[in-house]
């Protein structure tokens, strides 16, 4: 009776089998195992690269010939029972010399190309090839693990998922125990914290909620130094008078919560480097309702939150020598009896009235009290927030760029440099004295949505940036059209970006540290 009772317990409590990340192990390139799947990189117009065995080169000569394989970046060609290989997937690099982002893309593809359901052996090789980046193969594992990840929990297992946890993943490279370790200390706790902000986003909003956020994250954080975390529920809020942030939580059921995650890896007194995120956990709109078209990926509006989030466990995880922390205004906007009304006026904790046109404007409401709580509480000594704040960005810059707006010129390029070296891209867009204006209310001090207004991300930025004062490094970073790719990338797979984690951590890597 207890047995069958356990039994149940662990049935439901795990109904299905997670598909683990790909550990990539590091090995010389002397001991190429000649069996499985063989991964060689190509780069444009290139040769071969040396150390293959000659039989394995005139087979490869002749399939690049007839399938007029160039070697472009992320292109392959696949060429099956090639010697002892059951498989030899040759990828392109592009004609550049292959920076960190390409060794990533490199890795992504190779892992995409693989595929689920394959086991065995898989050997990537990478011949010592010039590289514009440290020890390419922790770039290659970087890549491996971003690329690989699904999200199949909830797909019930069958012999291909099983067959798949058979998978062995082994890089060959020239220094394999310099990269191994330069992988464990730089680079693996990155890649956890991209996939744990991928996880909370694709979960739907009936199992990520604020509380459970918390919950997930301090799970993530267990056993790990120098964190500490706060959680501050309706009553805290209340009394801290939050009104904007608790007025867009009154429709529902699931109480909102500000998360607050410290991370002190820097010197005691060093003030902290503050990321603010919009975790939104769902996105009906309230009563302004979305309509039904697509409004289940609203449950991705907590990425703000999930990739500040991830961002300061990356730290953490890397044992980066700074201040950090990461502040996630949790609550989801619900349309019901209790809700909020178009045309309430609630007061910020700032001190400001908002008349509150549009309740589908959520994001600013939440945010212009977590970041007012973020300089009162915290003295950063620069904030980034970053939000799924607007459908106007994505009609700006598509699914190219996020949405950059600062007035400091300074971290603004320091944002778009560490962008390039990412791979997580900005483009500025402008704050102006104009969009000011236009947020006058006429009864309360700022309205939240400005009817038929264009340049709907600068003034939802705007409204962000009048709850900020004067001397905060300030940037907002609108990811509404990152967040969620519809489309698969080299290392972002269909769904959850986890946009963000790679370029706040990269910011920190080249600025802060
Ligand atoms: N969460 C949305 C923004 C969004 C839209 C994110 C599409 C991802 C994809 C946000 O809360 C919202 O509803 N914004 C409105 C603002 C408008 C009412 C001023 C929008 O963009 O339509
Ligand atoms: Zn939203
Ligand atoms: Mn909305």
């Amino acid at each position: 009776m207890k047995i069958t009772r356990l039994l149940l317990v662990l049935f439901f409590a795990c109904p299905v089998m997670l598909s683990a990340a790909i550990e990539p192990e590091f090995a010389d390139l002397g001991v190429l195992p000649g069996e499985g799947t063989l991964v060689v990189p190509l780069r444009e117009e290139g040769a071969l690269p040396a150390g293959l065995d000659s039989p394995l080169v005139q087979v490869l000569e002749v399939a690049i010939e007839v399938a007029g394989f160039k070697g472009a970046k992320n292109e392959s060609l696949i060429q099956y029972a090639a010697g002892p290989y059951g498989r030899i997937i040759l990828i392109g690099l592009g004609a550049d010399t292959p920076t960190a982002r390409t060794l990533q893309d490199f890795g992504g593809t190779a892992a995409q190309l693989v595929g689920a359901g394959s086991g065995g052996q898989v050997s990537i090789f990478w011949p010592d090839l010039e590289a514009d980046a440290r020890l390419p193969a922790a770039h290659i594992a970087f890549g491996l693990q971003l690329g690989g990840y699904r999200f199949d929990k909830y797909k019930s297992p069958d012999e291909e998922g099983e067959k798949e946890a058979e998978t062995q993943w082994r890089i060959h490279s020239g220094d394999s125990a310099a990269a191994a370790e330069y992988w464990r200390a730089e680079w693996s706790g990155v890649a956890e914290a991209v996939l744990f902000a991928r996880d909370l986003i694709n979960e739907p909003a009936n199992v990520i909620y604020p509380d459970s956020f918390v919950v997930r994250t301090r799970e993530a954080f267990r056993g790990i130094d120098d964190v500490s975390i706060d959680v501050l529920n309706v009553r805290q809020m209340e009394k801290l008078g939050m009104g904007a942030l608790l007025g867009v939580g009154m429709g529902s059921e699931r109480s909102p919560r500000l998360l607050v995650v410290n991370y002190h890896g820097g010197d005691k007194s060093a003030a902290p480097l503050a990321f603010v995120g919009k975790g939104v956990t769902f996105d009906a709109g309230g009563i302004s309702l979305k309509r039904p078209k697509g409004m289940w990926q609203m449950k991705y509006d907590m990425s703000g939150a999930a990739a500040v989030t991830g961002a300061v466990l990356a730290l953490a995880k890397r044992e980066a020598p700074v201040n950090a922390v990461a502040v996630a205004a949790l609550v989801e906007n619900m349309p019901s009896q209790r809700a909020q009304r178009p045309g309430d006026i609630r007061t910020a904790m700032s001190g400001k009235t908002i008349e509150v046109l549009n309740t589908d404007a959520e994001g600013r409401l939440i945010l212009a009290d977590a970041v007012w709580y973020t300089q009162q509480e915290l003295r950063p000594a620069l904030m980034i927030d970053v939000a799924t704040l607007t459908g106007s960005v994505e009609v700006a810059l598509g699914s190219t760029y996020a949405g950059l707006f600062s007035r400091h010129d300074e971290l603004a390029r320091q944002l778009l440099a560490a962008g390039e070296v990412s791979g997580e891209e900005v483009w500025r867009l402008p704050l102006h004295p104009e969009f000011v204006t236009a947020i006058e209310s006429d009864i309360a001090d700022i309205k939240n949505v400005v009817e038929g207004g264009y340049g709907g991300a600068s003034l939802g930025a705007e409204f962000i940036g009048s709850f900020v004062q004067e001397e905060t490094v300030w940037a907002h970073l609108d990811i509404a059209g990152k967040a969620w790719a519809d489309e698969p990338g080299a290392t972002t797979p269909k769904g959850a970006v986890g946009w963000g984690v790679r370029l706040l951590n990269q910011l920190v890597v080249d600025y802060y540290q």
